[in-house]
């Protein structure tokens, strides 16, 4: 429910605990609204669990200790902090995986000190991975980390994602189906308010009849 109104009615999945799981749908049609559900960020109704474990009765910040990561989808850089404050002020475990993030994403240490808001977005964007990323996280919720990002910077991004997967399931909503079939094992679509398939991502991107009416894109990457 976000402001008295009830934008999607019946979502219900699971991620497995290994890979990335795409979250695809019409733009507008609850994809933000349902990791924000997750979070307990919007009032909803149903179950969450984490491991067998309820957590919808958490508030927001439990459920973020428990072990779930955001990437929010507009990047929520603190503008006038430099790279390396904005990732200091995300570390929430005790031995941050410095390292790691470091290894990631190179061209951040390189900017350690530059404010966060004179990045480009694609910059500002793997802040927003690399936040996520410093914490030990037993899920990822990642929401739109490629828009708006030059097609170089997108693969650049992919590829951090598809590294971090490896460490820890990514939830990914995502429009670009190249990245989505570069990078997802899973996929569950949503229309109408509603999970109308899941399946493996490849199968749901290979069906060109399934993609038009699902998602109006053919699935079909461009040679
Ligand atoms: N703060 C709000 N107040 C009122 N309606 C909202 C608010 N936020 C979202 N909505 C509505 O809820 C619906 C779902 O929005 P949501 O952002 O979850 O969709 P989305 O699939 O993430 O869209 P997009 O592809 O544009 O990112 C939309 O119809 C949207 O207009
Ligand atoms: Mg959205």
């Amino acid at each position: 429910m976000i402001a008295g109104q009830q934008v999607v009615q019946d979502v219900s999945f699971s991620v497995p605990s290994v890979g990335i799981t795409a979250v695809l749908g019409r733009n507008g049609v609850g994809k933000t609204s349902t990791l924000r559900g997750i979070l307990g960020l919007i009032s909803r109704r149903g179950a969450v669990t984490l491991d067998g474990e309820r957590i919808e009765t958490l508030p927001t910040h439990r459920i973020v200790q428990r072990g779930v990561g955001y990437v929010p989808e507009d990047r929520e850089v603190f503008a006038k902090l430099t790279v390396a404050e904005n990732l200091a002020l995300a570390e929430r475990t005790k031995n941050p995986r410095r390292e790691f993030v470091a290894e990631l994403f190179p061209d951040l240490v390189a900017r350690r000190g530059q404010m966060a808001g004179t990045l480009s977005g694609g910059q500002q964007q793997m802040v927003s991975v690399a936040r996520a990323l410093l914490n030990d996280n037993r899920i990822l919720l990642v929401d739109e980390p490629t828009k708006g990002l030059a097609p170089k910077i997108v693969a650049q991004v992919a590829d951090a994602l598809r590294e971090a997967a490896k460490t820890v399931p990514i939830l990914l909503v995502e429009q670009n189906l190249e990245v989505v079939r570069r990078l997802a094992d899973d996929a569950v679509v949503i229309a109408g308010g509603q999970v109308v398939h899941t399946g493996t991502a490849a199968s749901i991107l290979d069906d060109r009849a399934l993609t038009m009416r699902l998602l109006g894109v053919s699935g079909e990457v461009p040679a």
